[in-house]
């Protein structure tokens, strides 16, 4: 059986189906067998970031019980593959995300991975996503507006039985008053950096282009790429290690009040 994995945030716009996309290809790139799913039901982009374009059949017509889901199931870059979502409103309107854990546990014995990039928000289909997935990779940036909503969705995945993997931070600027990995992971009650993105212009620079070249093919040695492929490499149990814990300084720990406060204003709803 392959692991399904969500990849999560909460606030939209912090990289979910760039690194998605990449992460894919990077465990593509090592032989392993990846599916990687669009379950942005609303916003298809990953197909795109991908650099596909033409994708008849998608998410939607099997949703809808329209399609066999492997006729939804298209070659990416590297091998990898994946399901698209569809671009019309009105499929949109009309698909039940619901059904989506019942695809995901059809195909879950054909892939050693299993990869969903999930919508942005705490809706109704972002609680399908992460359902039909046994564990959840939060993203986030190093802001106190996208942890809060990363507190939040970790919350949603342990009330419905995912187990949280660990934190990718993305858009590591290395500026003064980013929260770092360390304080990061102890606002979610020390779940683990899983992963370190740098904000990188050949990135950006990936998905500005015509046609969208993600960065792990067209710059591997690219700061975000190597990040990335770390990833990759400590998913598929290649030993690397990243993200080490340090002991947090008295001024640092003073800040993390307000955090506290926040991650108290979200546990009191649990249960
Ligand atoms: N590490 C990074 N450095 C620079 N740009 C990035 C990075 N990660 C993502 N981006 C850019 O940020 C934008 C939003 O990313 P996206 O993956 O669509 O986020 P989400 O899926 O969470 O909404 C994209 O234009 C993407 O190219
Ligand atoms: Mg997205």
């Amino acid at each position: 059986m392959g692991r399904v994995i969500t990849l999560v945030s909460g606030k939209g716009g912090v990289g979910k189906t760039s690194i998605t996309a990449n992460l894919g290809i990077a465990l593509a790139k090592r032989g392993i067998s990846v599916l990687l799913i669009d379950a942005d039901v609303a916003m298809a982009n990953l197909s795109l970031m991908l650099g596909m374009h033409s994708n008849p059949i998608s998410l939607h017509d099997v949703l809808l019980g329209e399609a066999d889901v492997e006729d939804a199931i298209y070659d990416g870059p590297a091998g990898v593959k994946f399901i698209p979502s569809g671009l019309s409103l009105e499929g949109y309107r009309r698909v039940d995300s619901e059904r989506l854990q019942s695809i995901v546990n059809s195909l879950q014995k054909q892939y050693d991975f299993i990869i969903l990039d999930a919508p942005a928000g705490i809706e109704k289909n972002v609680a399908s996503a992460i359902a039909a997935a046994d564990e959840a990779l939060l993203v986030t940036m190093p802001n106190t507006l996208s942890l809060t909503d990363a507190i939040k969705i970790k919350l949603l995945a342990e009330r419905l039985d995912v187990k949280p993997l660990g934190i990718v931070v993305n858009f590591i600027m290395g500026e003064k008053g980013e929260l770092r990995d360390y304080e990061i992971s102890k606002l979610l009650d020390e779940l683990p950096i899983y992963g370190l993105v740098p904000y990188d212009d050949e990135m950006r620079r990936s998905f500005i282009q015509k046609t969208p070249h993600p960065v792990v093919l067209r710059r591997p040695s690219s700061k975000s790429a190597v990040a990335i492929q770390k990833i990759a490499a400590k998913l598929s149990g290649t030993p690397i290690s990243i993200g080490t814990k340090k002991q947090i300084p008295a001024e640092e720990a003073k800040k993390q009040g307000i955090f506290a406060r926040i991650i108290g204003m979200f546990k009191k709803g649990k249960g």
